[in-house]
């Protein structure tokens, strides 16, 4: 099991190993050679606790191995906050912005005028559609919603479900990684919905991944389909949880499968409890360590060649893609033996006898 784990590490370390230089970009001002100093913006800290519990450790991480100087905030939310931490960023003197975008439109003036400054840029995590980063570090996240929809079918499979009703908790309508999550799920579940096999419930997308919204979202749709909701595709853990405190309620919390994804630890205590059928991990140590190479790389004027590709319109953006991976009851020790989350902070109380039955030890 831990080898799963470290196949995904050693892919990881493969892609961003297989970096190598090409050069520098003579169109580009950032391309002369500058002590790194990196900034990074940070979306909020409620639509996922990766943000600040693994994202911000293990950027931390990786600056300070490599001895470059930091600037990460956290823009909570809030778009205008997001252009004054970058105004101010940039005028501090960053040589390198790494953004999470919170729309790709306030993320895109972001990046231009970061660009137009000679500061350069990349996206973490999130695409800026129409934007202008010079990387886009991230997971396959179609490949994260067809572990999400494969996972769903498993365990509806498990449950012996007949026709079963399926509903949807999408991600944020202004998340590029919320559409590929749909597109990956919808590649495994819509050919079901259409051989009729399974029966496609209520279906809505959360804004901003809100994770209260979504609970009064998920008590609507289980209002709307008369209470008959076998299974719930949610986009991440967040969002999986706010459908499991409705199940409780209604007592069907463990009867119908819930997706989710970022192996948080309270995702992980879900699955543990019997709650959550699975959840997604993603090797943010990995993403994270991908990008401050490239952004010390650009700091330094030299471009790497990532050896791959995403298209926004008619733009090739230069790509690290990690690989997601599926994690259920039994899996669960792999993302405490990568050292994501500790067997401190998921076997606390009730969940010690759980963890010791799921082979935590
Ligand atoms: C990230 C997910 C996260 C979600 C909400 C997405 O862009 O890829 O890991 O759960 O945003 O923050």
């Amino acid at each position: 099991m831990r080898k799963g784990i470290l196949t995904i590490a050693a892919v990881g370390l493969l892609t961003t190993g297989g970096l190598t230089a090409c050069g520098d970009d003579s169109g580009d001002k950032a391309a002369s050679a500058k002590t790194p100093k990196i900034g990074v913006i940070l979306p909020d800290s409620k639509s996922s606790a990766r943000w600040e519990t693994a994202d911000r450790r293990f950027l931390e991480e990786a600056f300070k191995a490599a001895g470059v100087k930091y600037d990460i905030q956290n823009a909570q939310n809030d778009k205008t906050a997001f252009q004054t931490i970058a105004d101010q960023m940039i005028t501090g003197g960053v040589t390198a912005l790494m953004i999470v975008n919170l729309d790709s439109g306030t993320g895109k003036a972001v990046l231009d005028k970061a660009k137009s400054q000679g500061v350069a840029t990349i996206d973490y995590d999130r695409l800026t559609l129409g934007g202008s980063a010079q990387y886009y570090v991230s997971f396959d996240n179609e490949t994260v919603g067809k572990l999400q929809g494969e996972g769903l079918s498993k365990c509806l499979t498990e449950k012996g479900a007949k026709n079963p009703v399926v509903s949807y908790l999408n991600g944020s309508p202004t998340d590029n990684n919320a559409t590929l999550f749909k597109a990956g799920y919808d590649s495994v579940l819509k050919p079901k919905f259409d051989a009729n096999e399974y029966v496609k419930g209520p279906e809505d997308a959360v804004p901003a991944w809100d994770n209260a919204q979504a609970a009064t979202i998920f008590e609507q749709q289980l209002t709307k389909a008369n209470g008959k909701i076998d299974g719930v595709l949610a986009a991440n853990d967040g969002l999986g949880n706010a459908a499991i405190s409705i199940l409780k309620k209604n007592k069907l919390n463990g009867k119908v499968p819930v997706t989710g994804q970022d192996a948080s630890t309270e995702g992980l205590q879900n699955i543990l409890a019997g709650d959550q059928c699975m959840t997604v991990y993603k090797a943010v140590r990995e993403e994270a360590k991908a990008a401050s190479d490239l952004a010390i790389a650009l700091a330094k004027g030299e471009k790497k060649d990532t050896g791959q590709t995403v298209k926004d319109g008619d733009r090739d953006v230069p790509s690290v893609l990690l690989t997601p991976k599926a994690i259920y009851k039994d899996s669960v020790k792999d993302v405490i033996a990568d050292g994501y989350v500790t067997k401190e902070e998921v076997c606390t109380g009730a969940y010690a006898k759980l963890c010791a039955d799921a082979g935590i030890s």
